[in-house]
């Protein structure tokens, strides 16, 4: 029974060989190659066109190709009864914390400002801040979260985590739920966004939530589009209350070329690149999860799809 890759990823050869290493008697098909729908149990997606899944009758169980599901449980036309799981992945939440690092000493060591000035020719010094003293608050503590606190704690940074509830206990400083948000960004200079896009969590960051970081604090946004009022946050920029943001993800992808974040000065862009699956280090739990959804057994890293997450 052959796996369907449905995805809107141009060079799906890595993910086809890879899935076919790690169980070779596994035939593996993208969606329009599929000859009998009603064979399939189990899909592998990422960004598809909604209501595609109709036409599987027999459909499962559908992995992401990613840690994010959003972009399946926005899909109305999708049975209540397929399951749904995610990408979860050392390799991932590692260069999760690589990107994090890299744009937070950017803004440490102003190396953006200065190469603005190399191209002007300009030499002219300006003071940098240190580590130890900057306070980094990161939203949505969960397992690649909690990776990327515990890496900027032991490099220095003085960090904490806000999350939708208690949790486990943590080796950082938690904040939880809606009443301690305040005290959170209160006490946060550079904001690393990390929610998972929910009905909850839709423009959390917004005029008033960004009025409660401190005066020219940097947002780094890296979970979804969504989670930015993006006129409130150029607002915001403009009045000089935030100094700056680092944006890997938006409303729109890729990014439409008359949106206003491109010009901004003040705006740092990359294109959703914080971190890309390696399909070799995932294709071994997509594989088991094939395997659990075909003999019905439970299936790892499932998705609770009132939650969002
Ligand atoms: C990337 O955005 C992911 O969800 O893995």
């Amino acid at each position: 029974m052959p796996i369907v890759i449905v995805s809107d990823i141009k060079n799906l050869e890595p993910w086809i060989k890879a899935l076919k290493k790690a169980d070779p008697a596994i035939d593996v098909i993208t969606h329009n190659e599929v000859k009998d729908k009603s064979a399939i149990e189990f899909a592998l997606a990422w960004n598809y066109p909604h209501g595609i899944f109709s036409e599987y009758p027999r459909l499962k169980a559908i992995s992401s190709m990613g840690a994010g599901v959003d972009h399946i449980i926005n899909d109305k036309f999708l049975p209540e009864h397929i399951r749904i799981v995610r990408i979860t992945d050392p390799l991932l939440s590692n260069d999760m914390f690589e990107y994090t690092l890299a744009v937070i000493m950017n803004r440490l060591r102003l190396l953006t400002y200065f190469q603005e000035n190399q191209r002007l020719r300009i030499w002219k010094k300006r003071m940098y801040m240190r580590i130890s003293g900057v306070r980094i608050g990161l939203m949505g503590a969960g397992t690649i979260g909690s990776h990327i606190l515990s890496k900027l704690q032991n490099s220095g940074f003085k960090v904490s985590g806000w999350a939708r509830t208690r949790g486990n206990k943590v080796p950082y400083k938690k904040y939880y739920g809606s009443g301690q948000m305040e005290k959170f960004l209160n006490n946060t200079d550079i904001l690393i966004c990390l929610l998972p896009l929910t009905a909850e969590t839709y423009g959390i960051l917004n005029k008033s939530t960004m009025k409660m970081l401190p005066e020219k604090s940097w947002i780094i946004n890296m979970g979804r589009g969504g989670h930015i009022v993006d006129e409130e946050l150029i607002e915001m920029l403009d009045s000089g209350h935030l100094d700056g943001a680092s944006l890997d993800v938006f409303r729109e992808e890729p990014l439409p070329v008359d949106h206003p974040f491109w010009s901004h000065p003040k705006i740092f862009i990359t294109p959703h690149i914080a971190s890309l699956p390696d399909p070799g280090s995932v294709a071994p739990q997509i594989i088991e999860n094939y395997h659990r959804t075909i003999e019905n057994r439970p299936l790892l890293n499932t998705v609770d799809r009132q939650r969002g997450y």
